[in-house]
């Protein structure tokens, strides 16, 4: 996938970098607590994630013309601003990180790449219903995981599960945006759109309202 940076609207952005172009970059911009975070990741590849992750959200917040506030995580591992504004997201796999912003909403992204094991994989994280109409179709099951992630991350909560709460609507390869819903919790009843982008291998979803 191309690295880029795009406003969705006057109030939401996402960026997606590639980690190694990314790691050269200063983080002078990053708080006091964030520099510390960094500081105690020992893995490289674990550090250029986090840093590509933080630089993708930067992005994304000059692209609607936003100062970097700073992010710290909350006891579910989500992360908020430090200024109390807005919502954010974050995602990493291979060689790339993307971050998602929003003004006034909750948001949530995801990279996955295609893979075969996610139609085994099916029956733990999918309805019964969901895998009726995704047939066998790698692609279909890697973007329906991605959407749950997608959804789960812009809900924040540990505790829910990709196969019981959160229902996915039957959808195609070709559509661009896939509905959700989250059901059987006491989150129940919230009502997700997801935005997909797929360039060869690579699929990148975020919520869109
Ligand atoms: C938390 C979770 C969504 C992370 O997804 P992932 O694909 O492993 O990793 P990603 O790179 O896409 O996302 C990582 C980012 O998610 C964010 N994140 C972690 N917990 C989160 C939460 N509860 N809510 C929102 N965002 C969260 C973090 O910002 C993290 O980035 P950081 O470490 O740089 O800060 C995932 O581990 C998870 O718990 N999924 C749902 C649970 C589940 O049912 N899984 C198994 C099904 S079979």
């Amino acid at each position: 996938m191309q690295t880029k940076i795009e406003k969705i609207n006057p109030l939401s952005a996402f960026a997606v970098n590639n980690i190694h172009e990314s790691d050269t970059l200063p983080i002078d911009f990053l708080s006091f607590r964030e520099k510390l975070s960094l500081a105690t990741i020992s893995h490289p590849r674990k550090r250029m994630e986090w840093k590509g992750a933080r630089l993708a959200i930067k992005a994304a917040l000059e692209s609607i013309q936003l100062p970097y506030p700073g992010f710290y995580k909350d006891s579910h591992g989500k992360s908020h601003a430090m200024d109390g504004f807005g919502f954010v997201s974050l995602t990493h796999h291979g060689d790339l990180a993307a971050a998602i912003y929003h003004k006034e909403m909750p948001v949530g992204i995801d990279l996955e790449r295609v893979r075969e094991k996610t139609v085994p994989l099916g029956p733990k994280y999918l309805d019964r219903k969901e895998m009726d109409f995704l047939g066998n179709d790698p692609f279909l099951y890697s973007l329906a995981w991605s959407v749950k992630e997608t959804i789960f991350k812009c809900q924040g909560r540990k505790g829910i599960s990709l196969r019981q709460n959160i229902l996915l609507q039957p959808f195609t390869a070709t559509d661009t945006v896939i509905k959700g819903r989250i059901y059987g919790t006491d989150f129940a009843d919230h009502h997700y759109a997801v935005q997909v982008i797929s360039e060869n291998d690579v699929i990148l979803t975020y919520t869109v309202w």
